[in-house]
């Protein structure tokens, strides 16, 4: 199952023909090499489809759990572009506060992080699984230190890096390929270390979370925001199990874990933990999935009402009709109007977690490795 970085790199060339893609949505689809593309997203679809969450066996979950890699990689080269049309180049959620639009919102939920950092010009950073870099530019700008993205997935490299290129920041960031699970760096190299939304892709939360003790300096602080159940959440209630499988499944992940198991995870990384906090617990006017719901009503800008048209039930009407459209006359690839689908499952199921509480993107954890460690 598994493929070496050459063998990825190279089926990553030929699925989104690097140098080829541009442009919005409907380029970037269309200039799919088609057969990749359609056998990716089935398999993609083998780790899911025909499985009952309610009566899913151990060996199910434990093949999304060791083919973490394939599974993950899978779903983000189908769903990258996807999500960059739909909400820009950081792949987060955030808290929204009136008056402040759609993008000066995200932007401040990474300017909140880099503060939990106390991050400083010139510092070595790490983001760990850093997407297309959109989070990596805006604290690299943010802060002046020198930022390092680390991902599995060689098409959002290649695309953090030519925006990095873009704007002049190539000499202040770096992207790498690999595996947070076994980090291709030296221990002790950063001064800090960050996550955003990336770490719920491990099959196991110790795993991602001591490899990042591994590599941060003695004194160094993590700071992360984990995608989690909520201890509101019943495994045997099978509205609640419908609907977190559904974000597992629409979002690529091998299993989600409750708030209480990512703290001791991190306390077991050896980790002293600064702060734990579920930042989606709040009496904020404007959800963190206000976007999801398609609710123009919270629109701050007329800028967020063209991002927030796109989830409301016209907006998503007008994408399934344009890339399934494609998708029949063979301009898109097969596959493509199953990956929206996958993507308004996504949306659907992270709304109702949200309402039901039994879902956050945003446990804030700070933990400070110990200047001494034993
Ligand atoms: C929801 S996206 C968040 C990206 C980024 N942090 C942001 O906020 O824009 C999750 C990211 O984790 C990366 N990822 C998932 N599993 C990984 C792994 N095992 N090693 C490295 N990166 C991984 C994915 O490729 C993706 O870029």
């Amino acid at each position: 199952m598994s493929q070496t970085f050459e063998e990825d790199l190279a089926f990553s060339k030929t699925l989104h023909k690097h140098e080829a893609e541009r442009g919005g949505l409907l380029a970037k689809i269309t200039s799919k090499d088609k057969e990749a593309f359609e056998n990716v997203v089935n398999n993609y679809m083998r780790y899911w489809v025909g499985k009952d969450p309610m009566s899913e066996s151990e060996e199910e979950k434990e093949a999304r759990r060791s083919n973490y890699t394939n599974m993950t990689n899978s779903y983000y080269n189908i769903a990258t572009d996807f999500y960059e049309y739909g909400w820009g180049e950081s792949f987060h959620f955030c808290r929204f506060y009136p008056r402040e639009n759609f993008y000066q919102a995200i932007a401040r939920h990474e300017h909140y992080l880099a503060m939990q950092l106390n991050i400083k010009p010139g510092m070595k950073v790490l983001d760990v699984g850093c997407g297309v870099g959109g989070p990596a530019r805006e604290i690299c700008q943010f802060t002046g230190a020198h930022i390092t993205g680390l991902n599995n997935n060689d098409y959002q490299i290649c695309r953090a890096m030519r925006s990095a290129v873009n704007i002049g920041l190539e000499n202040k960031t770096n992207f790498i390929k690999g595996d947070f699970m076994k980090m291709p760096f030296e221990d002790n190299s950063f001064d800090a270390v960050y996550a955003i939304e990336a770490t719920c892709h491990a099959p196991k939360l110790e795993g991602v979370y001591g490899q990042v003790f591994r590599v941060l300096k003695p004194g160094g602080t993590f700071a992360f925001y984990e995608w989690c159940v909520t201890d509101k959440y019943d495994p045997t209630n099978a509205d609640h199990r419908r609907i977190v499988r559904g974000i597992e499944y629409a979002d690529g992940i091998p299993e989600l874990f409750k708030t209480s198991e990512a703290l001791q995870a991190l306390k077991n990384a050896g980790f002293e933990v600064i702060s734990a906090e579920d930042l989606a617990v709040n009496d904020d006017q404007i959800t963190w999935y206000y976007p999801l719901e398609g609710d123009m009503g919270k629109a701050q800008c007329i800028w967020d009402f063209f991002t927030v048209f796109r989830m409301t039930h016209l907006g998503k009407f007008c994408t399934r009709a344009l890339v399934g459209g494609l998708e029949t006359f063979g301009i898109a690839p097969t596959g493509s109007l199953q990956t929206q689908r996958v993507l308004e499952t996504a949306g659907d199921c992270l709304v109702e977690g949200g309402r039901l509480g039994i879902f956050t993107p945003m446990y804030l954890m700070v933990g400070k490795k110990p200047m001494s460690v034993n």
